[in-house]
């Protein structure tokens, strides 16, 4: 078994086309190619990203094995994502990797991409601390919400998870409201820069256990904005810092609540965040501050590793590679998978 494995990972689960190529726990290259053209439907259209997973697949791994300064037969593994995500996409990059094992005549490794964003913490770039087991991890995309004790790479319980709507959901529908481009998670971060938290107030829900919902504190938000708008059609124009500042602070608020939540229950006080959301600034300065006035260990991904991205499905398949968890031919793409 070789300790220190070249693994190319693929990921294609949503609208991010990425081939990563790692040479043990160090990254050689990750490349993703964003889709541009949902964009213009405000949202992602789930046919239209298959057919851009097929165009972009070659070059971007292509690219990958380039820019890693390696050759073909350099590869040990390859590792895919078999689910959740959109089914049209997962089959690009399942069928890919199949086809690559293949002709290779090298193994194969599927993975869960929420759990691949967790174990994003363990690619070895720089001379970062790693977390130590167990762990509670808040993963937060735009498909999933998730609080995670992750007792080893391969093994992870989910604790809470969303019982409607997703936080990179509400972040996306929120800014959709205020006439931001999609995805709009990011762009509610930026203005939020400029604008006061406590402007305006949205209701919190009140959500049994570690469990999160953001469904009513969407439709707060769309009322509200609403309301306002019959007043002065320019309220969004107007107060359009304030507006996002104060959406994200309810937002991170509902997330810390829950984190705080768990590690009351579970005593575990090492916290990691994880995918897409873990982006946003003013959670990663809230969890910062939780680290100096709580003394938590906390866990915060470089801003590359949060997005989707193959790299952390390389790192993923690394784990499994490792106990020779490897996937037959007959393995196929899981729009729902959990674990
Ligand atoms: O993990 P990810 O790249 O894809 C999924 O697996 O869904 O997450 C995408 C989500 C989107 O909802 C996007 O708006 C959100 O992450 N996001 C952010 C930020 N950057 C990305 N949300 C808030 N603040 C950010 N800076
Ligand atoms: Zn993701």
């Amino acid at each position: 078994m070789n300790n220190n494995p070249v693994i190319l990972g693929i990921e294609s689960s949503c609208d991010d086309t990425s081939a990563a190529i790692l040479k043990g726990n160090k990254v050689l290259s990750n490349i993703v190619a964003t889709q541009q053209i949902h964009k213009k439907y405000g949202g992602v259209v789930p046919e239209l990203a298959s057919r851009e997973h097929q165009k972009n697949i070659i070059p971007v791994v292509d690219i990958a094995i380039k820019k890693a300064g390696i050759k073909k037969h350099d590869i040990n593994a390859v590792s895919f994502t078999k689910g959740p995500g959109l089914l049209g996409s997962l089959l690009v990059g399942t069928s890919f990797a199949k086809g690559f094992s293949l002709s290779r005549k090298i193994p194969m490794i599927c993975v869960n991409h929420m759990q691949a964003h967790i174990l994003a913490h363990f690619i070895k770039d720089s001379n970062n601390p790693v977390p130590k087991f167990p762990f509670l991890c808040l993963t937060v995309s735009g498909g999933h919400t998730q609080l995670v004790k992750v007792n080893d790479y391969n093994a992870m319980k989910i604790i809470g998870t969303t019982l409607d709507d997703a936080a990179g959901e509400a972040f996306d529908k929120c800014a959709k409201m205020l006439g931001l481009s999609y995805p709009g998670g990011y762009l509610i971060d930026q203005y939020a820069k400029k604008g006061y938290n406590k402007k305006f107030k949205f209701s919190k829900p009140k959500v049994q256990e570690l469990n999160f919902s953001f469904s009513g504190f969407k439709t707060s938000v769309l009322y509200f904005i609403k309301k306002e708008i019959q007043l002065n059609n320019e309220f969004i124009n107007k107060n359009i810092y304030d507006l996002c500042a104060s959406i994200q602070y309810t937002i991170v608020e509902i997330l810390l609540e829950k984190i705080e939540k768990a590690i009351k229950q579970t005593g575990i006080k090492t916290i990691a965040i994880a995918g897409g959301v873990s982006a946003n600034s003013y959670l990663r300065e809230r969890l910062e501050q939780l680290h100096i006035q709580k003394k938590y260990t906390v866990f915060i991904p470089k801003l590359e590793y949060c997005t989707d991205n193959a790299a952390m499905v390389a790192i993923a398949g690394l784990y499994k590679y490792k106990i020779q968890s490897f996937s037959s031919y007959s393995e196929s793409a899981s729009a729902r998978l959990s674990f």
